[in-house]
């Protein structure tokens, strides 16, 4: 596996690479990588020739008091992964490299960003849709691949892709959970064991929307989230920030769970921030 710094360097290895008439997959991470980035990997070394993985914690996703200064960091690890799932390319740019002092330009995806996270953390998917676009003209994948756990940030990547003609192919992998439902994250490792416990209200609130509706029939968003919010609300030291139903295109709420829709939330414990979804 090649680890390259520098932008430059990995634009010269690509030019090679394509050269070659090699298909190139793509899987954007901020690293301490778990079974979710991992699922994403093999997906790629599985559909592509060439895999390249990024490790880049993008300090203009994080809002102001969010956790980009203890975000948790662990390249040795981290290397070892990717070197057993035989990826070709690890690249880990310096933030004053991706964002040099002069650095102006940024890409807004108006609308899908202000819904649901983007009530929350407002400059977010600008930071996102930024740095994903300056990586995907580095890398220029053929493919790139993003998980559903963060369904409304592939939601607003895929239009970002359709509105400027980027020749990426954005593809979907599904979300990837523990033995006991919670979506796999970086951030589960914030958790003391009390808190994961706790953590898991939003999966559970999830699940028995499910529930409620394959088993029972319920298709009314009312009735479904006021048992999901139950679930969360009923759970000490967890704060419910959202937790809503929408149409999967538009991000717009629906008053009734048909296909194409995503229920999704977010709660915090203490200062750690968490979000899952499920999709129809
Ligand atoms: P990060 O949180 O490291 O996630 C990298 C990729 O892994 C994202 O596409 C995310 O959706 C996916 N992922 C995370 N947890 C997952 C899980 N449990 N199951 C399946 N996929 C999972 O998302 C980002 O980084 C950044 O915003 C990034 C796109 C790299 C831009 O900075």
């Amino acid at each position: 596996m090649k680890i390259l710094e520098k932008i430059e360097d990995v634009k010269r290895e690509i030019r090679r690479i394509k050269r070659k008439d090699k298909k190139i997959g793509f899987v954007p991470t901020m690293g301490y990588l778990h079974e979710g980035h991992i699922s994403l990997i093999r997906k790629a070394r599985e559909e592509c020739d060439y895999v390249v993985v990024s490790i880049f914690v993008n300090p203009t996703q994080f809002g102001p008091g969010e956790d980009y200064k203890r975000y948790p960091r662990d390249l040795n690890r981290d290397i070892k992964i990717l070197k057993k799932e035989k990826v070709n390319l690890l690249f880990v740019p310096k933030v004053e490299d991706m964002y040099p002092k002069d650095f102006k330009t940024w890409v807004i995806v108006e609308d899908l960003s202000e819904k649901l996270e983007g009530k929350f953390r407002p400059s977010h998917f600008r930071g996102v849709c930024t740095v994903v676009l300056k990586l995907f003209n580095i890398v220029e994948p053929d493919c790139a691949y993003f998980g559903w756990k963060d369904a409304q940030q592939l939601v607003i990547v895929k239009k970002m892709v359709e509105d400027l003609n980027i020749p990426v192919e954005i593809i979907g992998c599904k979300t990837v959970r523990e033995k006991d439902g919670l979506a796999a994250s970086s951030r589960n490792t914030y958790l003391s064991e009390k808190d994961r416990e706790k953590a898991l209200c939003l999966y559970k609130a999830l699940h028995k929307i499910k529930e409620m509706v394959e088993l029972e029939g319920i298709r009314e968003s009312d009735i479904l989230l006021k048992e999901g919010k139950k679930i969360i609300e009923n759970t000490e030291g967890v704060k419910l920030q959202y937790l809503e139903a929408v149409n999967l295109k538009n991000l717009n709420p629906v008053k009734k769970i048909k296909k194409g829709v995503m229920v999704a939330g977010a709660i915090k414990i203490g200062k750690v921030r968490l979000i899952d979804n499920i999709i129809f």
